[in-house]
């Protein structure tokens, strides 16, 4: 294997795992039934890993495994019901050891203010339903399992920060700032696992995959603007989903925690990202939302 080989913003999912045998691990995936984590799951398979493919509903995992023809186990986990997270934890709990969790599930720029549980959706469903998936699953992590938050580099237009006093986002509701706030919660998770992960081979870092037309733009009223707009920069969905490949997998990463990756690279954040005293907050608060629900 080339460790010395650079990848970038060009490079696929397929180019950053060639050469690495993952026959005998075995990978969870959110969203495995489109876009990026489909992409992904479909790499992580042709490198031989098994694949636990999470989706809203059981049927549309084990549709995107069978599409895929891939080895795997399909989950229902509807991330904004904690109840169906909490199923999902219990199922896959039972299916074996985890080398590594992908939590690439999420929603994107709702045009109007949603609620689940008085709390705003893209928060609980991007943050809270991963909160509750990735720590319930952490003691079947192996000891060298890694965990890879699928952030964004939307997580600027967290321009009021984290607001933990407005998760019910009713104080001057945006679409962007608030799909900003839950990937810059995201990054905090990373970081927050990485503390807990000190004294063991166990990481976690958070992505951003760049910008790929997928069906995370559906609620984006001009779309197609949107789109046409970011074309000059736009990946392909094999590109996108390198960076999430690039970090889940890659030796030389080994030991590499609390970091934010772009086109396979180290990339800047926002202060408020690397703040461990707001991702101490948001874990506590993680806790009591899940607690009461
Ligand atoms: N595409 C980009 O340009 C871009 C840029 C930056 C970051 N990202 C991040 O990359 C990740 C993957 O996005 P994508 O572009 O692949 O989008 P996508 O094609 O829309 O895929 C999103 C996946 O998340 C699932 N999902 C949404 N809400 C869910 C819920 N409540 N419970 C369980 N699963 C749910 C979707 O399921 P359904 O199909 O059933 O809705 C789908 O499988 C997201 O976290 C996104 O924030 C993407």
């Amino acid at each position: 294997m080339d460790n010395a080989k650079e990848f970038g913003a060009q490079s696929t999912a397929e180019e950053v795992t060639a050469g690495i045998d993952l026959s005998g691990q075995t990978w969870l995936i959110t969203g495995c039934n489109s876009g990026l984590g489909y992409e992904t799951a479909r790499v992580l398979a042709l490198r031989g890993a098994r694949i636990v493919g999470l989706a809203r509903t059981r049927e549309k995992a084990a549709d995107a495994l069978a599409k895929l023809g891939i080895d795997g186990v399909p989950v229902a986990c509807e991330l904004s019901d904690l109840g169906s997270v909490r199923q999902a934890v219990r199922e896959v709990r039972e299916i074996g050891p985890l080398d590594g969790i992908i939590a690439n599930a999420g929603i994107m720029a709702l045009p109007q203010l949603e609620q689940v549980h008085g709390y705003e959706r893209q928060f609980f469903t991007n943050h809270m339903g991963h909160f509750v998936l990735v720590t319930g699953l952490l003691d079947r992590l192996t000891a060298t399992g890694r965990v890879v938050m699928l952030s964004s580099g939307a997580h600027h237009f967290a321009s009021r920060g984290l607001e933990l006093d407005n998760l019910t986002g009713e104080d001057d509701y945006d679409a962007w700032r608030m799909y900003g706030r839950s990937k810059l919660a995201n990054i905090l998770f990373a970081r927050s696992l990485t503390a807990r992960f000190a004294g063991t081979s166990r990481t976690a870092n958070a992505v951003h995959p760049g910008v790929i037309e997928t069906n995370l733009g559906r609620h984006v009223p001009d779309r197609e603007a949107m789109y046409e707009r970011l074309k000059p920069r736009m990946k392909t969905v094999e590109q996108g989903a390198a960076t999430q490949c690039y970090v889940a997998v890659r030796p030389e990463l080994a030991g590499t925690s609390g970091q934010y990756y772009s086109d396979c690279k180290v990339a800047k954040t926002i202060p408020a990202a690397q703040d461990r005293i707001l991702a101490e907050a948001l874990w506590e608060s993680s806790e009591a939302i899940a607690a009461e629900l």
